[in-house]
């Protein structure tokens, strides 16, 4: 699959991050490797770093909420992993292997009892999109500059050669 073909698979899609705690603590091999051995195809992954107008604009449905200052902090204390991942109902399909937001009230086979923090549920390890279109925002939110990259490299590729 190629990166044009990455914006034409909704439904197929989801962005997972793995966050600074997780980071932090040398867990990340350890979490690719799950989501590769449930099925999950990684067709896109950086680190990054987020700004605190950043982490305000990707949480912004969460804006009203009493923990917000305190997740966007989080959020900002050092790099994340967002990973364009590809399955077959991926959206519904990692949140189910993420688990429950609180990890200690997760299953014991969910990304998040595994690498959360039972004791704060702000460090829960990953993140996943809450819907098919959220997922294609917060893909575009990390990736959009490559993915417009890769799309003109492609229409190049597809012109004919100036010499
Ligand atoms: P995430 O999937 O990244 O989406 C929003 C995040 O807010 C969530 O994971 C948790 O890290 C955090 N969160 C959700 N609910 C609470 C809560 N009640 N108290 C503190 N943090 C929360």
């Amino acid at each position: 699959m190629n990166q044009n073909e990455i914006v034409s698979r909704p439904g197929h899609l989801t962005l997972a991050m793995i966050k600074p705690h997780a980071y932090r603590e040398g867990k990340i091999g350890k979490i690719i490797s799950r989501m590769e051995d449930n099925g999950f195809k990684i067709l896109m992954m950086k680190s990054a770093q987020f700004r605190r107008e950043g982490a305000k604009i990707f949480y912004r449905e969460h804006a009203a909420k009493d923990f917000f200052e305190e997740l966007v902090s989080t959020m900002c204390a050092g790099p994340v992993v967002p990973i364009v991942l590809a399955k077959h109902n991926a959206v519904l399909e990692f949140r189910s292997f993420l688990g429950n937001t609180d990890s200690s009230k997760a299953d014991p086979d969910t990304l998040r009892f595994e690498f959360g923090n039972h004791k704060k549920i702000m460090e829960n390890a990953v993140h996943g999109s809450s819907s098919d279109g959220e997922a294609k925002k917060e893909i575009n939110f990390f990736f959009g500059r490559e993915l417009e990259l890769a799309s003109k490299v492609d229409s190049l590729e597809n012109k004919p050669s100036p010499i």
